[in-house]
């Protein structure tokens, strides 16, 4: 058992819309992504979605009407619903679904990716804390 450091892990990496996996828990991944712009249109028929903003600001964009959140909030998108992220600015969050889930869901394009790096978590032993 290795502690995550949040901060250690966001820095290593830099693209946008490419979630990094960082821990197991059961049948569900935690993951990090930065965000930018504005994602793809998709739901997912199987999996809700739990996203938490670490840093910036996230708007989540339903059919119906938008969300916005700050760091320290989360929402949990219910399967099936229709959404779409978007950040002015680079947002840092973190994700929390199912091992099965698609990170543009029912859709598939070229911010599909369709098995994300792992950074940390059984598989990587070393631990992800923050460096010196
Ligand atoms: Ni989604």
């Amino acid at each position: 058992m290795n502690k995550v450091n949040l901060a250690a892990a966001f820095a290593r990496f830099h693209e946008h819309w490419s979630p990094k996996i960082v821990g197991d828990v059961n049948d569900s991944h935690v993951k990090v992504v930065k965000l930018r712009g504005e994602f793809t249109w998709h739901h997912h028929e199987h999996e809700d979605e739990l996203f938490l903003v670490v840093r910036g600001r996230l708007r989540m964009q339903f059919r119906d009407r938008t969300v916005e959140l700050d760091p320290g909030e989360f929402i949990v998108v219910p399967r099936g619903v229709e959404h779409c992220p978007a950040a002015d600015e680079e947002c840092h969050v973190l994700l929390f679904e199912p091992k099965s889930t698609l990170n543009t869901g029912n859709v598939q394009d070229e911010r599909t990716v369709e098995r994300p790096e792992r950074l940390a978590g059984p598989e990587r032993p070393e631990p992800l804390e923050r460096p010196e």
